[in-house]
């Protein structure tokens, strides 16, 4: 039976990696400067909304760190449980072999895991982790590979952000975080210039000419194509967001075969947009209870009116339609707060600090607006702050 390619879910690698060589070519960069004599690379970021690759991006350096045997890759989540130091030992002893299994001869991984366990063993006793990643970062370049970065604690991220400091300094050593937007604001009480001295990579949607690749590729290698009208309204309805990129590959390649046809017309694709929606709809709901918990349905309002006549905002525009008035100097704390509180959960988005404000990836903002319609008794003035 054909096995349908698209990987609609967290951390599912797609069958089209699209529209990520620029910062795939820059992670490269950085790893032959780690292998240099000279070059130890800065720490590295990546940030963006949830959805956008992050996770299968650190996936695919994984491997790629691997196929090429330069480097021992330790990947990791930050834990509430457990220190930094058994993390490591944990992933020391695991993950290579995981990742490698289906790939490598079994006897390979089991030296390898007999070799390691045994370094951690003796190594780890009595040693500061410092001394002991050092050791292991001369022997063969070290990567560690931090997803979900945003969920660190401070006293997990603060171990973790000196002891790269430390080892950085001696031996070839990159460390590469992953997290929302939110983890700039998780980093500040830990290092307050460990963001400024940092390779960003900020993850944002895909261009419309990778989107177009992302279904259209796995599509045509199953055999199937699309009527260009038809692929130019899934590019649209996508919002080139690589989570409903990947949902609607999957429905479109189920009512193809469904259909028995190599060809998917406006009548498939309809098909496909009731599934679409449907799950399009639990997904903004759930994005939507976040901001209801956070008690900022008011603010997000006003902000997707905002957006409903213009599509980027100045961060000074922002701050006046959060405060629902104007704002002539410093913006009073808990208007900066609401702006991180919904920038944090992806409501808005700005590539980079300079950049003006968009939409969050997806926009979210037509959802709101007619939900707030939803919530409107008949007989009551508008929710919004007087705008
Ligand atoms: N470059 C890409 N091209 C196509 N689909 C992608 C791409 N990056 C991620 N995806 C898909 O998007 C979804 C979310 O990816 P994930 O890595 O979990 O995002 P994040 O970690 O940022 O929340 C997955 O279904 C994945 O297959
Ligand atoms: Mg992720």
């Amino acid at each position: 039976m054909d096995i349908n390619p698209f990987q609609p879910g967290s951390g599912q690698m797609p069958p089209l990696l699209a529209g990520r060589d620029a910062a795939q070519n820059d992670i490269k960069k950085l790893l032959v400067k780690l292998t240099l004599p000279s070059g130890i690379p800065s720490d590295v970021l990546l940030y963006g909304p949830r959805g956008t690759g992050k996770t299968v991006l650190l996936q695919w350096l994984e491997e790629y760190c691997m196929k090429e045997h330069k480097c021992r890759v330790l990947p990791i989540v930050p834990s509430d449980t457990m220190t930094l130091k058994d993390q490591l030992m944990e992933a020391l002893d695991t993950p290579q072999a995981q990742v490698t299994t289906e790939k490598s001869s079994s006897l390979g991984i089991s030296l390898f895991k007999a070799l390691v366990k045994r370094t951690v063993v003796q190594s780890s006793q009595a040693r500061s982790l410092d001394s002991f990643l050092i050791d292991l970062a001369n022997k063969k370049p070290l990567v560690l590979l931090v997803d979900e970065a945003h969920t660190m604690s401070a006293k997990w991220g603060r171990e973790l952000l000196n002891v790269s400091q430390n080892v950085r300094k001696n031996a070839p050593f990159l460390l590469v975080l992953a997290g929302t937007p939110g983890l700039r604001d998780c980093l500040r009480p830990m290092k307050a210039t460990f963001w400024i001295r940092t390779d960003k990579i900020p993850m944002g949607r895909l261009t419309k000419s990778a989107a177009n690749d992302a279904i259209s590729t796995p599509l045509h290698n199953a055999g199937i194509s699309l009527d260009s009208n038809v692929l130019s309204q899934v590019v649209t309805e996508s919002q080139c967001y690589p989570y409903f990129i990947q949902l609607l590959g999957s429905f479109l390649w189920d009512a193809a075969k469904e259909a028995e046809s190599h060809m998917i017309d406006q009548a498939l694709l309809d098909q496909a947009w009731d599934k679409f929606n449907r799950k399009k709809g639990l997904f903004y709901q759930d994005c939507f209870n976040d901001i209801s918990e956070d008690n900022l349905e008011k603010e997000a309002l006003a902000v997707a009116k905002a957006f409903a006549s213009q599509e980027k905002i100045t961060t000074g525009e922002l701050r006046e339609i959060v405060a629902g008035r104007p704002i002539y100097l410093d913006p009073p704390e808990e208007v900066k707060t609401t702006i991180s509180k919904l920038k944090n959960l992806g409501y808005i988005w700005q590539g980079s600090e300079e950049s003006d404000w968009e939409p969050g990836i997806p926009s979210l903002m037509a959802y709101v607006r007619t939900e707030e319609q939803k919530l409107r008794p008949s007989n009551s003035g508008d929710l919004s702050l007087g705008m």
